[in-house]
């Protein structure tokens, strides 16, 4: 597989062409952001981390029955993937109240929800990222009804999957944010990435009435390196991908 011209740069990624048409070669740098680019670091180790930990965790999925864009992880820093049109959507399900939703709604980060929550933001920097409802999305033309039904079904399948997954290396899912795309031949599927730089993870260790951050927050918030956090969850996925 050949690595040709850039097509995009992310926050934390780019993207580049091969001479497979229908695919592409994603490259995870070392850059960190939080607040729609407010602050903006870079972290040596992380791109690699991410890389593995997504490589992974699509790994687990796909033998749970969650097909997504992932083909095979290239070297360190590097992946290939399917080449996939992105619906224009930030996918959020909560599992325990954090975060924005704790703040909007006033409740303490950490309480139990009665049911998992799907969240939809409209992706686009300049707006930074406003809340959308499904009626808005298909108003917009932003994914057709049966497109967001989809798009829906797999959510809730994806956080049903992962919630398995992070519970068995002792991890507790609060909320992530993923996106979906559909293939040239209409396939919807899940793609992007899943790592802690776009999930909340509880680790079980801390002193009482305090949280244990394996995710982004450590970075957001400035309550320590994230690197340490990271590789904890890629030994721990390894570990477990190996078990399996
Ligand atoms: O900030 P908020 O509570 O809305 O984030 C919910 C989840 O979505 C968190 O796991 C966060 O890491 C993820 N997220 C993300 N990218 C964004 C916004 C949120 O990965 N732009």
């Amino acid at each position: 597989m050949e690595k040709q011209q850039k097509l995009y740069e992310g926050k934390a990624k780019k993207l580049y062409a091969t001479d497979d048409p229908d695919v592409l070669w994603v490259e995870y740098s070392n850059q960190a952001t939080a607040g729609n680019g407010a602050k903006k670091e870079q972290i040596e180790g992380k791109g690699k981390l991410n890389n593995r930990i997504t490589s992974l965790i699509f790994a687990l999925l796909k033998a749970r029955g969650v097909q997504s864009h992932f083909v095979r992880q290239i070297n360190e820093t590097d992946q290939l993937v399917r080449r996939m049109t992105m619906f224009p959507l930030e996918i959020i399900m909560r599992n325990v109240a954090a975060g924005s939703f704790a703040k909007r709604y006033g409740v303490a980060e950490g309480t139990e929800l009665a049911q998992p929550i799907l969240e939809f933001c409209y992706k686009s920097d300049d707006l930074g990222d406003p809340f959308i409802n499904d009626d808005a999305i298909v108003a917009l033309r932003l994914a057709t009804a049966e497109q967001l039904a989809e798009i829906s079904r797999q959510a809730r399948l994806i956080n049903e999957k992962l919630t398995e997954i992070f519970q068995a290396i002792d991890v507790t899912l609060v909320d992530f944010k993923i996106e979906i795309g559909e293939t040239s031949d209409g396939q919807i599927l899940l793609a992007d990435e899943i790592t802690p730089d776009t999930c909340r993870l509880w680790g079980h260790d801390a002193a009482q009435g305090q949280i244990e951050h394996l995710d982004k927050d450590l970075f957001r918030r400035d309550l320590g390196s994230i690197i340490p956090a990271y590789e904890e969850i890629a030994a721990r996925l390894e570990a477990l991908a190996q078990r399996e």
